[in-house]
């Protein structure tokens, strides 16, 4: 099925004329968004264009000023980050992903610590670390992540990559309906990013949509299926991979063309 062929098809998450504003500066200009079931969409802009607000609107970290919010066409109003988990949506910040002291095990099960059974966990509150590194460890395999051995290895000393890895896994593993990364690959060298971007497609693979923002040209076109070109609070257009090459959406991000000039230019 074409990435592009949307239009029978129910958005997991949509938004209608969102509004943002700081003071007298416009974040959010009344930008519409959809995300359809097991789709990566990119999220691209020039500095300021409004990318991170965007995504704090949907993710419940800012209460947009106007405009409506949507989960399996219901609407939503969320007032904390937390509401927005309660809803399914994960995001994974660039810092802060993990707990960098605690072991990866324990960074998966952050919030969701597991007992053991009976009168030693619902007495004595003792934690399955034993059942969680087990699982910790299928989790990681399953999605593919091999580099990690150790589930008891503290996650500060793991590479950024790695790192990145378990806050998307720790996203992925917990019922998650949409997953959000925020430049997941900006600090992370090339094999790293590699890892990264190769997750990202494992997560799509198993159906679970994800919304990802970078100033990564090469990465947003190798597993992006639609690009949203985010300028001046504004959406300028939204384009894929296949109908647009790497120049014209920059030219678009910039205000150097047009989406419709643009569009000429790839089909003319
Ligand atoms: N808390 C805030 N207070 C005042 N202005 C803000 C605030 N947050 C964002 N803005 C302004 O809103 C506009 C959009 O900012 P935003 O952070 O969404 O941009 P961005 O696309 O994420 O940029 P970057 O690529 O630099 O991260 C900018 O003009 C910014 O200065
Ligand atoms: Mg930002």
């Amino acid at each position: 099925m074409s990435s592009t062929d949307n239009a029978d098809r129910e958005p997991v998450l949509s938004a209608r004329g969102l509004v943002k504003t700081f003071g007298r500066v416009v974040g959010l200009d009344g930008v519409d968004v959809d995300l359809y079931p097991g789709e990566v969409l990119a999220v691209i802009g020039d500095n300021g264009a409004g990318k991170s607000t965007l995504i704090k609107c949907l993710t419940g970290a800012l209460v947009p000023d106007a405009g409506e919010l949507f989960v399996d066409g219901r609407p939503v109003h969320f007032k904390r980050p937390q509401d927005a988990r309660d809803a399914g949506i994960e995001t994974v910040y660039q810092t802060l992903a993990v707990a960098p002291a605690l072991d990866v095990a324990s960074n998966l099960y952050l919030g969701r610590e597991r007992r053991r059974p009976g009168f030693l966990g619902t007495v004595l509150r003792m934690l399955d670390k034993k059942g969680m590194r087990r699982d910790a460890a299928a989790a990681m395999a399953e999605l593919g992540i091999g580099t990690l051995q150790n589930m008891a290895q503290p996650v500060e000393t793991l590479s950024g990559g790695q790192r990145q890895a378990v806050a998307v896994a720790r996203a992925a593993a917990f019922g998650s309906r949409i997953i959000v990364l925020d430049e997941p690959t900006a600090a992370l060298g090339v094999k790293e990013s590699t890892q990264v971007l190769k997750l990202i497609q494992e997560v799509r693979s198993r159906g679970l949509p994800v919304i990802l923002i970078s100033h990564n040209m090469p990465h947003v076109f190798e597993v992006a299926d639609r690009i949203h070109i985010q300028r001046l609070g504004r959406c300028a257009g939204i384009v894929t991979p296949s109908s647009h090459t790497m120049s014209e959406a920059v030219a678009i991000m910039t205000g150097a063309t047009t989406l419709s000039d643009a569009q000429g230019l790839s089909t003319g």
